[in-house]
């Protein structure tokens, strides 16, 4: 593997799930893949899970880790070509991410979407950028559009948790005081419907009308705006609010009867809640729902080492 930012890095999905659950058994197994090895972790963004998860991982692999907050602690950058830089920004993209491919032999990076130019952020400006002046290989920490780390420890912990051969997975749209992006359920989205065909099981997606995510992520899974249709026979139940991809961005205020709580729980097959976490409680999820024996929602986040260490071996192995 030469980057991780979408699901179509990975060549062969069943083999690299089988060799994450591989993995989780015996986490320091490959202590001597990353000797002498430096991960950068680039955060634009603020992160509790994928800051903490990966460098865990690195470290489960005998990496040296390097973190920068880049938005608090580094110089104000530039990414537009060609500019004359007499503004507000300090340093170009060009020289910025190359200088860090000097330090390091692998860098994670965090950007997150606007939310205000559509274009701009479904052409993953800022991590294209990145990728091209690095020089060195690149994983996905969150992008503008998708967050394949999260993605992978969710189909780990479907796996992981699943009682029959074709699961039904829904992917419910929360209500939420703000406007979210729309990168875990793209992913997710993606993941899930590459997961239909490779491993087994049955896709759908429930949100309100107009909040339909790009159709170039959902190619394959069934689409409704009814959650009590969705939710029956549900085997697993993924959690998430997003703003519209239609009108770009906009916040969607009318959803509060979309909340799952335990009495939308019992039209499931006594479904797992998941979550990618952060959640706002009793707004995107109830409390009693993730405070129950079905959440999933910390299984979730310790595979989110999994993933990490899965994925940083396989580009080591590459180096
Ligand atoms: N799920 C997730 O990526 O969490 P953080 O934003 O805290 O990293």
């Amino acid at each position: 593997m030469k980057k991780f930012t979408s699901v179509s890095d990975i060549e062969d999905l069943p083999s690299l799930l089988a060799e994450a659950l591989r993995n989780k058994k015996q986490p320091f197994a490959d202590k001597a893949k990353g000797a002498n090895k430096t991960l950068g972790l680039i955060f634009m963004n603020p992160s509790l899970r994928t800051r903490l998860s990966t460098q865990k991982a690195a470290l489960n692999l005998g990496m040296n880790v390097i973190v920068m907050n880049i938005d608090k602690e580094g110089w104000a950058l530039e990414f537009q070509d060609g500019c004359v830089m007499n503004g507000s920004t300090v340093e170009h993209i060009r020289e910025a991410a190359g200088v860090m491919g000097q330090y390091c032999d692998l860098l994670g990076l965090r950007s997150f979407p606007g939310l205000v130019n559509r274009d701009e952020d479904y052409h993953e400006e800022i991590l294209n950028k990145f990728i091209r002046f690095c020089g060195v290989p690149v994983i996905s920490m969150e992008s503008a559009t998708l967050h394949p780390l999260q993605s992978f420890a969710d189909l780990i912990t479907i796996e992981e948790n699943k009682t029959k051969k074709h699961p039904k997975v829904v992917l419910a749209w929360a209500p939420h005081v703000r406007s979210l992006p729309q990168a875990v359920p793209n992913s997710f989205s993606e993941w899930m419907c590459r997961a239909q065909k490779e491993i087994g099981l049955d896709f759908v997606i429930a949100q309100p009308e107009g909040l339909e995510l790009n159709p170039e992520f959902t190619r394959g899974a069934g689409i409704t705006h009814n959650l009590d249709e969705a939710l029956r026979g549900a085997d697993f139940v993924y959690v998430k609010n997003w703003s519209s991809y239609k009108n770009y961005g906009q916040f969607h205020a009318d959803g509060q009867d979309w909340m799952i709580d335990n009495r939308k729980l019992k039209l499931t097959s006594n479904a797992r809640v998941m979550h990618c976490l952060p959640v706002r409680r009793d707004v995107e999820l109830a409390a009693e729902v993730l405070d129950g024996p079905n959440s999933l929602v910390l299984q979730q986040a310790a595979n989110r080492v999994v993933s990490a260490q899965t994925v940083l071996k396989k580009i080591l192995e590459a180096l």
